[in-house]
């Protein structure tokens, strides 16, 4: 079953070629239908050197995902930190890659920044390789720029 009694349609939305997708906010991912492509995703990007090898969210982490055709092809999985901004802060990002570069990761981005008003959120912040071209455009193109650079030598 995709949808659970605690996860919210939120809207739905057409894209540029008239697909359809409901978007959804999980306010917990455990529990809900959207936590294995969360796993897939995330363990997908470990093997392909994009992210560190660990745990990126808890059970009480929030979502905003879309379903096309009754299947999730896209989320974004994010918590809300406790300093002065509020700050929401996007774990993983993701879009199913038979559907990238259609706008869902915007349509999902601005979902996620109306959650993060709602929460009086003033800032959203992620991390992102350096070599991960498609989510530094993403990013740019909803008016996240990247700002620090991390480095590290390894011992
Ligand atoms: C990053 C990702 C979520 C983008 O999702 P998407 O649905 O394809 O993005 P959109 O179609 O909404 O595109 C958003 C913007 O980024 C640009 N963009 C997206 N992918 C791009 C690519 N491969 N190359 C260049 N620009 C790209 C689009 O052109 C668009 O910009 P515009 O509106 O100014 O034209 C998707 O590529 C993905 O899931 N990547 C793998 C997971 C990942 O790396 N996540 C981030 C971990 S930090």
């Amino acid at each position: 079953m995709l949808n659970n009694a605690y996860d919210k349609l939120i809207s739905k939305v057409s894209l540029i070629n008239d697909m359809m997708v409901e978007i959804y906010f999980a306010p917990t991912i455990a529990d809900s239908p959207v936590l294995p492509t969360i796993f897939r995703a995330h363990a997908d990007l470990m093997e392909a050197g994009w992210a560190n090898y660990g745990h990126l969210t808890n059970n009480r982490s929030k979502a905003v995902y879309a379903v096309l055709d009754q299947k999730i092809v896209g989320f974004m999985t994010y918590d809300f930190q406790d300093d002065i901004w509020k700050t929401c802060w996007v774990y993983l990002s993701f879009v199913d890659p038979n559907f990238r570069q259609n706008g869902i990761f915007k349509v999902l981005h601005k979902h996620l920044e109306d959650q993060a008003q709602k929460n009086g959120s003033r800032k959203i912040c992620s991390l992102v390789h350096t070599d991960n071209q498609p989510m530094i455009a993403s990013g740019i193109s909803v008016g996240r720029y990247p700002n620090y650079l991390r480095t590290e030598k390894k011992l």
